[in-house]
């Protein structure tokens, strides 16, 4: 049966990746780029309530305030918005969609259901224009890795891509989370683009993930997966569900557990195939989805047709 079946089904496993996919899997877990070291335990069969619950006390959302070194002394507190991205949109939001960049959303003509939504997260350069029927054309909040800022190629300070809306971007720091070393060699070096953006555009929401944050979600991950996952920081997509999962009652994924439409296209905007951006080679993408899979509730129909999957908020649980 096809991985996309076994991911329903909630079985999915990493030996069914493709012969190509489990070698650059491999190889990333030799590599450990980022000093990855677990000490923590693992668990394999949580139930629902308890995985959400850990969920909410481990992996809280947090943004760099500059009130740590080094950021302290290069004076961040006053280049960070003033408002945490937390209290930014007052008491939060009632419903919300989060659209992945999976090929799989074209022609899906879910464009209005996503946009009735109060917010609208979308990911990296993935545009609307041209695309409405299939992924709508609000957006509140744009995920951004750190390429977005330091690549010349996506234009970010003129692209219309990331304007008129809360930018939250994201560069994995050494699992150790040191800030100075991170500092003085991010993955990509958002910090200058950043705070030139910041100058440049004052008044637009813009924020920077803690790298705590990012790793702390990477825990949540090993401790529920017996295998051993990539040492390697999750998807934008999963760190995007978690952000909304603080920020929303209710959030509905699009694309993220693949619908029938599954495919080897990796963007709805680009003619790439490849199995990676949908199962994972680099980010431990494949567990992700095993886990989202095992929280989510929603029908089976919505999951085949939509490729959606409803989670709760984690304002609304109780634990
Ligand atoms: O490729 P990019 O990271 O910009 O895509 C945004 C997110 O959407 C990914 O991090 C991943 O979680 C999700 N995605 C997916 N399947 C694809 C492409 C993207 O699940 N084919």
């Amino acid at each position: 049966k096809s991985v996309v079946h076994r991911l329903w089904k909630g079985s999915a496993s990493v030996d069914m990746l493709s012969p190509r996919l489990q070698k650059a899997v491999k190889d990333y877990m030799s590599t450990n780029k980022h000093g990855v070291s677990y000490r923590g335990r693992r668990h394999a069969q949580r139930n629902k309530k308890r995985l959400l619950c850990e969920m909410k006390r481990k992996a809280k959302v947090k943004t760099l305030d500059g009130e740590e070194l080094p950021f302290s002394s290069l004076g961040w507190q006053k280049i960070v918005p003033a408002l945490p991205l937390e209290r930014l949109h007052g008491t939060g939001f009632s419903s919300c969609a989060v659209v992945t960049s999976a090929g799989a959303i074209l022609h899906s003509g879910l464009g209005k259901e996503i946009d009735s939504h109060d917010a609208v997260l979308r990911f990296n350069s993935a545009p609307t224009k041209g695309y409405e029927r299939d992924v709508g054309n609000k957006t509140t909040i744009r995920i951004i890795n750190s390429q977005i800022l330091a690549n010349p190629s996506h234009h970010f300070n003129s692209s219309s891509l990331y304007k008129n809306m809360t930018l939250v971007a994201w560069d994995p720091a050494p699992y150790a989370v040191n800030l100075r070393k991170w500092y003085k060699n991010p993955d990509y070096n958002l910090f200058t683009p950043y705070m030139k953006y910041r100058k440049k555009f004052p008044a637009q929401p813009f924020y920077i993930l803690h790298p705590r944050f990012i790793w702390q979600l990477w825990d949540v991950i090993q401790a529920n997966t017996l295998e051993d996952i990539q040492p390697n920081p999750p998807s934008s997509g999963f760190i995007g569900i978690l952000l909304m999962m603080w920020l929303c009652d209710e959030v509905d994924v699009y694309e993220y557990i693949p619908s029938l439409r599954q495919t080897d296209l990796c963007h709805y905007h680009e003619r790439y195939y490849d199995a990676a951006c949908t199962l994972g080679a680099y980010h431990p993408l494949l567990y992700e989805k095993i886990l989202i899979q095992r929280i989510k509730h929603g029908s089976e129909s919505d999951l085949r047709t939509k490729g959606k999957v409803t989670l709760p908020g984690f304002r609304t649980m109780r634990c």
